[in-house]
């Protein structure tokens, strides 16, 4: 149900249960492949940063910024959310079309708002592909709300 505050955070450290309950988790190294899989599966806005060696960066700088919804051992949701110190962001929240109107995404995003509250952030920013509609009908069902700002982007140069 939208706005329903189940992620708690001892949720993640449960393991895969084996039945059909949908177990939130840090993802690991070994899920990368799997990661990118799902993004693509789900439709996931295709972005430069959609390989894994940029998914291992965010496990190597933030071991539970991304996080995977899986059932029965099988990933079926995404959700990358940081903390900077001066925001939180979410990013990649994705759940497998077959997989999707059961809570998943709010579940995996109340889940990091508990988790980016409790490392002292108050405010949030969602990437929220402004074209999809049920996109933006999930965001304002969880109380976000569109921002004047405009992103402005720029990707650098490999090093
Ligand atoms: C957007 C997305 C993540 C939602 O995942 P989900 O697991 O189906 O969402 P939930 O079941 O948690 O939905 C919670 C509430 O959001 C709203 N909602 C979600 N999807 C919706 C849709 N397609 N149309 C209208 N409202 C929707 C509803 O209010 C829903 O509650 P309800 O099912 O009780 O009515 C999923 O559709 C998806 O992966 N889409 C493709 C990728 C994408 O767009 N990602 C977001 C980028 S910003």
């Amino acid at each position: 149900m939208a706005g329903e505050g189940s992620g708690a955070v001892g949720e993640v450290a449960a393991p895969s249960s084996g039945d059909d309950e949908v177990v939130l988790r840090p993802a690991t190294e070994a899920d990368v492949p799997a990661v990118l899989a799902l993004w693509i599966d789900a439709g996931a806005h295709p972005t430069t940063t959609d390989d894994a060696l940029s998914v291992r960066a965010v496990l190597a700088r933030d071991g539970e910024a991304l996080v995977v919804a899986e059932r029965r051992g099988r990933l079926v949701g995404t959700l990358i959310a940081t903390w900077d110190g001066w925001r939180g962001n979410m990013y990649r929240l994705a759940v497998r079309p077959e997989e999707r109107r059961r809570g998943i995404a709010a579940r995996l995003v109340r889940h990091a708002e508990t988790r980016l509250r409790a490392e002292g952030c108050r405010r949030v920013t969602a990437l929220v592909a402004r074209d999809d509609e049920g996109a933006v009908e999930f965001w304002t069902a969880l109380r976000y709300a569109p921002h004047p700002m405009e992103r402005y982007v720029r990707t650098l140069e490999a090093p």
